[in-house]
């Protein structure tokens, strides 16, 4: 401080022709600041306190809360309210609470809040600009239709014995470290990348192996970026406008040209081949191209959103289950109790439809999936004026709907929602009963969004239910899972974009 006036003054005494101007200008930009952070007060919305120059996003900007738990608490300061304004730096933003407008966002009024909060330029990048996720208008409908023949029921179960040998794979591979301690999202994302890699492209991926694989190499790689990539993403949250006119692709030119090249060999192989190849994921878009008229570089975009979307957040709940097993020693026995019985009762056997009829296993995941859900927030965008449904009242009884502005960005609290004590008592026991039909309470709107909801739900659903299901049956029927002994207290990741476990989670696998 004592500087910078001596610096003025400096400035002053030296040229008051360049002083005057600067402070004139500074003072303009500060007042412009603050009457922006007025913009909540004006519409009679309520919003935590901003600061001057991260809105209300600094402690997610600075590393120390997940935008999930940021959102939480704001949930959590505000529990009567149906939505809470927030700054995201210096745009005006919202968090919708009610379950009723979070469901009218994401479905009946969809057509008003179309697009992810996401800027990708789809020139920079033309592999990741057919992944449904990240892409808008005509070019999302085009992929999300494409894609979505391959995650039917039938074709899941087509590809259910591929799945099935993987995971008799991963069996053997905790085999081999029994009674050691291991990282339990870490052993997770070798099973899902080896899998996501056998039913895409019907290749071993060696993820099983000591030395990382290729593929869990790339796995990592996919969700890097260079130095100026991560310049444009924080400037898309300063400066939106600056921001789209960088041209800097997202994804890595070694992960785009090694996905390239992977597909390339394969289709050229397969074309050579007078073998009849086995009609893994690749395949099925291959069989289509023709009547969907798709080009090589969507043919490549599609493997590459299915590696993408297809291992990471299946890799977070299947870690996640079996921490909640290891620390849960009584839902484990009734985990196994119900396998048990019922692959007795099957001959041994563990079909498709067999593991669909485990309903405590689909409890245990859908409780898993409620307290760690690993798209924690989710960011949508008002593509349209709209106003959000009357009805409220504040306390003074004025109708609190309000036009919401054609740009404004949206944040859904899928965690907050879960967490809440209103849907979910007692939200930290990790209690798989309350999925039962004899204790499920309904609620009005959407209070459980794993997987999202509306014409943009998670297309890979399924599919990732499968692979999770499969792997937590065939490792409870041969293993007893522990908490390891370097344990810590479960606290998110702030560090990290992906929800996840900022210590680990420890676990320890033993023979039955
Ligand atoms: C447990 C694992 C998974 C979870 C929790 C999950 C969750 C989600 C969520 C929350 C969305 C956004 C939904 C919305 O905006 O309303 C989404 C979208 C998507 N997911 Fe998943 N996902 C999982 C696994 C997968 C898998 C295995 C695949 C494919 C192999 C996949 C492919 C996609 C795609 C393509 C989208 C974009 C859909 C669109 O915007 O039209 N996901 N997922």
């Amino acid at each position: 401080m004592f500087v910078s006036s001596l610096l003025l003054g400096g400035l002053f005494y030296h040229h008051p022709l360049v002083a005057v101007p600067l402070i004139a200008l500074v003072a303009l930009l500060y007042w412009l600041v603050k009457h922006n952070y007025k913009f909540w007060e004006i519409d009679g919305v309520p919003y935590p306190k901003p600061s001057l120059l991260t809105g209300n996003l600094g402690p997610s900007l600075t590393l120390k809360k997940h935008i999930s738990e940021l959102a939480s608490d704001w949930y959590n300061a505000y529990p009567d309210k149906p939505f809470v304004g927030y700054f995201k730096i210096f745009t005006p933003a919202i968090m919708v609470k009610d379950p009723v407008l979070v469901k009218n966002i994401l479905s009946r009024d969809f057509d008003c809040f179309a697009n992810n909060d996401f800027l990708l330029d789809v020139r920079q990048d033309p592999l990741l600009s057919h992944d449904p996720f990240l892409v808008t208008g005509e070019r999302w409908k085009r992929s999300r239709s494409l894609l979505t023949p391959s995650f039917t029921g039938a074709k899941i179960k087509q590809l259910f014995p591929v799945m099935e040998s993987v995971a008799d794979a991963f069996v053997t591979f905790i085999g081999r470290h029994v009674a050691q301690e291991l990282e339990a999202k870490e052993i997770a994302a070798r099973f899902t990348t080896q899998n996501v890699v056998a039913c895409t492209f019907s290749i071993d991926g060696d993820c099983f192996g000591e030395q990382e694989s290729e593929f869990r190499r790339m796995g990592r790689r996919v969700f890097e970026t260079s130095p100026m990539a991560t310049v444009k993403t924080m400037m898309a949250v300063f400066l939106p406008t600056v921001a789209k006119y960088i041209p800097v692709p997202f994804l890595l030119k070694d992960v785009d040209e090694w996905i390239r090249s992977l597909v390339a060999n394969l289709i050229i192989q397969r074309s050579a081949s007078e073998k009849t190849v086995q009609e893994d994921l690749l395949q099925s878009f291959l069989k289509n191209r023709e009547k969907s008229n798709a080009t090589q570089t969507e043919i490549t975009a599609h493997a590459l959103t299915i590696f993408l979307e297809g291992f990471e957040t299946s890799s977070v709940v299947l870690g996640f289950a079996l921490y909640r097993l290891a620390k849960s020693p009584e839902v484990q026995q009734n985990l196994y109790n119900e396998v048990k019985k019922r692959i007795d009762a099957n001959g041994g056997q563990l079909d498709f439809d067999a593991l669909q009829q485990l309903e405590y296993l689909d409890w245990v995941m859908l409780e898993t999936l409620r307290m760690h859900p690993p798209a924690a927030t989710m960011h949508k965008v008002c593509t349209k004026k709209y106003i959000m449904r009357k009805g409220f009242r504040d306390e003074q009884g004025h109708d609190m709907s309000i036009y919401v502005r054609e740009g404004t960005p949206i944040l859904i609290p899928v965690l907050a929602i879960h967490m809440d004590p209103k849907y979910y008592p007692e939200p930290h026991q990790f209690d798989p009963e309350r999925f039962s039909p004899a204790r499920k309470v309904t609620h009005e709107g959407a209070t459980f969004l794993p997987f999202g909801e509306g014409p943009r739900m998670c297309l890979g659903m399924r599919f990732a239910q499968a692979q999770v299901k499969l792997a937590m049956v065939k490792l409870i029927l041969n293993y007893r899972v522990t908490v390891g002994p370097n344990d810590k207290p479960f606290a998110i990741d702030s560090r990290s974009f992906v929800y996840q476990a900022r210590d680990g989670l420890r676990i320890v696998f033993e023979r039955r």
